[in-house]
């Protein structure tokens, strides 16, 4: 069977999306310094792209976590693969997530994360598929809200494929 990608959103939307995000978050912590975490894997091309568009000083890492679960859902139990480099503590924290489903990933690290004594500690999500919370998170900053389809593209994988696509799409089968 093969497998086609409907666009969900273009390289172009998100593109704009990344630079109204950046120049809020630019905003909002004006005159201080922040501290972007990146979720790997997924996260990574969303990081590096809203990144650039900050204009405040930055300093980044990386963590790397892995919810237990099939290749389209997970299963709630969260594992660190690979820790900070660096600690928290008194820093302003901003966690940086490809997509936010149900929540269990992210209401277990934030919780996590604040036992650390950030100074501040927010997450931006490029996607959010609000439809299917079932563990509360607070977002402060949210690219876009998508309804419940199973997205690839800009980080997001699907076995590990698709992380590359430029733009956020949906797989389809075709027979
Ligand atoms: P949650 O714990 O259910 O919120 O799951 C979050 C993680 O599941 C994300 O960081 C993704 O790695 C993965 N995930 C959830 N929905 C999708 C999707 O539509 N496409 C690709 N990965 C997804
Ligand atoms: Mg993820």
């Amino acid at each position: 069977m093969a497998e086609t990608i409907r666009v969900m959103i273009s390289e172009e939307e998100i593109d704009a999306k990344i630079r109204e995000m950046g120049a809020k978050i630019s905003k909002d912590y004006e005159g201080k310094e922040i501290h972007l975490i990146c979720i790997l894997k997924g996260g990574v091309f969303f990081m590096c792209e809203l990144a650039k568009r900050i204009s405040i000083p930055l300093s980044m890492d990386f963590m790397s976590v892995s919810s237990y679960g099939n290749e389209k859902s997970s299963s709630g139990v969260v594992k660190i693969v690979k820790d900070l480099d660096e600690a928290i503590e008194g820093k302003e924290v901003i966690v940086v997530e490809d997509i936010i489903d149900s929540g269990r990933t992210l209401s277990y690290l934030m919780s996590m994360l604040q036992d650390r004594k950030p100074k501040s500690l927010a997450l931006c999500t490029l996607l959010d598929k609000p439809d299917r919370r079932t563990h509360e998170v607070h977002v402060d900053y949210t690219g876009f809200a998508i309804p419940d389809e199973f997205a690839v593209g800009y980080g997001l994988d699907y076995a590990q494929k698709y992380r590359n696509l430029p733009y956020i799409g949906v797989v389809e089968s075709q027979e």
